[in-house]
């Protein structure tokens, strides 16, 4: 069993520290893509508070395809030229989204998001992911969030 205890009182990098800490011994010695990427967003679920969508979305044959997440039932399907996903999917790059109605293209998988970021999954350059937060508070995520999401995307990518 594992126990991790988030502190939801305490600042972000620390957070972000034990977060990585937590994802690091979770994957330790197990390269079955999934059930990594179900584990991350498990943790994600628990160590990031304002959360109403935690996941991934893999690239499969040039589109990106719903991965383990935690939250509502979601699109299954993102065409790189649509949505947040997208965006980061096709450039490369992180994509901070202070309020989602905003976003030209933005897809509402859940009517209660306001805010999303999204951090892709890069190996030998190429995009094998995007890990998705989403948050019903607006302006939810800043740098730091950003930060500690492309620390688990760098931990992720050689297991993928
Ligand atoms: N909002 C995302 C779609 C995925 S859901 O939020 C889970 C987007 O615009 O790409």
């Amino acid at each position: 069993m594992y126990q991790f205890a988030p502190d939801p009182g305490q600042p972000k990098a620390e957070l972000y520290e034990d977060l990585a800490k937590a994802a690091a011994t979770l994957v330790a010695g197990e390269r079955d893509p999934v059930a990594n990427m179900a584990n991350l967003s498990a943790l994600l679920w628990q160590f990031v508070p304002q959360l109403n969508w935690a996941g991934f979305y893999r690239m499969v044959d040039g589109e990106l395809v719903l991965g383990p997440f935690q939250g509502k039932p979601a699109c299954i399907r993102i065409p790189l030229d649509r949505g947040v996903c997208g965006a980061a999917a096709a450039s490369g790059t992180t994509q901070l989204v202070e309020d989602v109605h905003a976003f030209p293209g933005h897809i509402a998988c859940d009517a209660a998001s306001r805010s999303e970021l999204v951090v892709p999954v890069i190996r030998d350059g190429q995009v094998l992911a995007v890990i998705d937060l989403d948050s019903p508070e607006p302006a939810r995520f800043d740098g730091e969030d950003a930060a500690g999401i492309e620390r688990l995307a760098a931990l992720i990518a050689p297991l993928l």
